[in-house]
């Protein structure tokens, strides 16, 4: 059974099939989905997808790109919203100094203030990490990131930069679409090096969608295409992939069985 780590179901782009896309899931094979979230306003309908559908989990968390807008009162109501039980991350938080260089210091603050918040209520924290490695690094160590736990997500950093994640602070590694690509060398290389109980995958989608269906809508039924590039880069059958990745994001996630 696949569990898609990191998807956006509440994104516009499923407003017409939502309901129908995601009854199909369990029949496709993905039997668990993780829904991040990038600011407060899309919290209400995140939570409604997480009660409709079992399988659905959801966090909350304010994206770097959403940073300027977070407002006085966001960590309150972030802690209010994480009380329901499907709630069961703080995410996407993290640095992204790709498309938003010129609100670091507010994305660095935000950050800092959710990893205290996620290890205050005992929830692991998703990280957006893009150029940005040695800064995020050095706010998850300062805050003790290694008390709450979490994952990098669709991550891109080098395969040295692994073991610092896995081992020094105890967190999870997630791949997606982009290790399908065919300039992906580097991912490839790290998705070699993560521990076996550390390996997570995603969709991240509606992006990232994986070859052979670059240019489409992602969904997570394509997540079969990052299973089986994970399989042939570790030389491990592609149900073994399914079964540790699913185990380890229940243990991430707290989700039993
Ligand atoms: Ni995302």
């Amino acid at each position: 059974m696949i569990f898609d780590t990191h998807a956006h179901y509440n994104d516009s782009r499923f407003d017409s099939d939502r309901d129908e896309l995601l009854s199909s899931m369990n029949a496709g094979g993905v039997g668990l989905i993780m829904n991040a979230c990038s600011n407060l306003d899309e919290i209400p309908d995140i939570i409604a997808m997480c009660e409709k559908y079992p399988f659905m989990y959801g966090a909350v968390g304010i994206h770097p790109e959403d940073a300027a807008g977070a407002g006085s009162d966001y960590l309150y109501r972030l802690r209010e919203y994480a009380k329901h039980p499907k709630i069961k991350a703080i995410g996407e938080i993290g640095l992204d100094y790709y498309w938003t260089t010129e609100t670091k210091a507010e994305q660095q603050r935000i950050l800092g203030e959710q990893v205290d918040l996620a290890r205050e209520l005992g929830l692991p924290v998703i990280i957006h990490d893009r150029e940005a490695h040695k800064d995020c690094l050095d706010i998850l160590r300062a805050h003790r990131a290694d008390e709450c736990g979490g994952v990098f997500h669709c991550y891109s950093g080098s395969a040295e930069m692994v073991r610092e994640i896995t081992d020094g602070l105890g967190m999870y590694i997630a791949f997606g679409g982009s290790l399908t690509f065919k300039n992906a060398k580097k991912p490839r290389e790290a998705a070699m090096a993560v521990p076996s109980d550390k390996l997570l995958i995603e969709t991240d989608c509606p992006y990232m969608t994986p070859v052979p269906y670059r240019g489409k809508r992602n969904s997570s039924l394509y997540l079969t295409e990052v299973v089986n590039m994970l399989a042939q880069l570790r030389g491990m059958a592609p149900e073994e992939i399914e079964r540790i990745t699913e185990e380890n994001g229940r243990r991430l996630f707290k989700i039993s069985a």
